[in-house]
């Protein structure tokens, strides 16, 4: 599917009225130092910015990628969307599609989930009315192609459908996280976040002043976020912006792969810091920051700030797999 067809490749946004709609959200999010020991102990100083304070159900990057995405909705258009059994992008549309009264249909990687009982996320947004469409892994991968998404979209029975793409990263969601990236300006050298389709950190980058970076810390593997990182850029803002990188060593063996010395490392975190840790993404980001500082990567008095771009979703470390 070309990325045109996705909102905020061409039309303005207006996103005021649907904030409204949506409940205000704590915006700029607050920006606490933190004091840890591998970070302390070499002059470095941490940062946690917390966007998993957000919004209630819209939370972290879901508020910044969607509000924006969502500003060319028209009256009698449904809201469609993709994502895993444990996507968060999946719940927040569900949930803002049921505080806007609109209704909403979750395209869902793996039919073979058709027959088993709901997951505690898929629950969630089957609660807040989301009609959910599994869908095999195969047709799945095929979905930018005009005739399988065609298809698709005919077999869940979507009314003229207004499509978000996967993870929510559409043109005007990279726009919208370049806010991020303004809100750090001056407080921060190095801004880390956690990357799945590398969305976030488009905008990111794309927001921060010169001479600050952001670093991308992807929990799938495969090494093609660069890629998709670029055709973000050039989707979004027409040519490649800002200064980036991402550190590929980190996504502890796949997307939804959760060793147990990383939920300890995640506890722990918990435990010392009291800020809740989601296991997917935010527990991957600070265990790289903390190896990244161990190693000697941050020249004393450099800031970096984590982006805690969520907040632990329902019932998820029971489903993610070990190991
Ligand atoms: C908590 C959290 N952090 C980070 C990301 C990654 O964002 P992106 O897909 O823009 O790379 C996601 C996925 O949307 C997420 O749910």
């Amino acid at each position: 599917m070309p990325s045109a067809v996705f909102p905020g490749a061409s039309q303005p946004e207006s996103p005021a009225p649907l904030v409204e709609r949506l409940g205000s959200p704590a915006l700029p999010s607050p920006l606490q130092e933190v004091v840890d020991a591998p970070f302390a102990r070499r002059g470095v100083r941490l940062f946690l910015k917390r966007d998993d304070l957000v919004h209630p159900e819209i939370a972290g990057n879901k508020w910044r990628k969607l509000v924006p995405s969502l500003a060319g909705l028209a009256p009698g258009q449904t809201l469609v969307t993709f994502g895993g059994a444990w996507s968060s992008h999946l719940r927040a549309t569900a949930a803002a599609g049921r505080l806007l009264g609109v209704p909403t249909v979750g395209l869902v990687r793996g039919d073979e989930l058709a027959t088993r009982p709901l997951n505690p996320a898929l629950e969630r947004c089957h609660a807040d009315g989301m009609r959910l469409h599994f869908v095999d892994r195969s047709r799945y991968r095929s979905k930018r192609d005009p005739e399988t998404l065609r298809s698709l979209l005919r077999e869940a029975g979507a009314v003229r459908p207004y499509l978000i793409p996967e993870g929510g990263s559409s043109p005007a969601a990279v726009r919208g996280c370049a806010e991020l990236g303004r809100e750090l300006r001056g407080r921060a050298d190095v801004v880390a976040l956690a990357c799945g389709t590398g969305g976030t950190l488009a905008g990111l980058a794309a927001g921060l002043e010169p001479g600050s970076r952001a670093l991308g810390i992807p929990v799938v593997k495969g090494g093609f976020l660069a890629d998709e990182v670029r055709s973000l850029h050039s989707a979004a803002f027409g040519s490649a912006v800002g200064s980036w990188s991402l550190d590929e060593r980190f996504h502890a063996g796949g997307y939804g792969r959760l060793p147990a010395a990383l939920d300890r490392f995640a506890l722990d975190f918990e435990d010392r810091h009291g800020l809740p840790v989601e296991r997917l993404y935010v527990a991957k980001l600070l265990h790289a920051l903390t190896r990244l500082a161990e190693e000697d990567a941050f020249p004393p008095g450099t800031r970096v700030a984590a982006v805690i771009t969520g907040a632990p979703g329902p019932g998820l470390s029971s489903g993610l797999r070990t190991g």
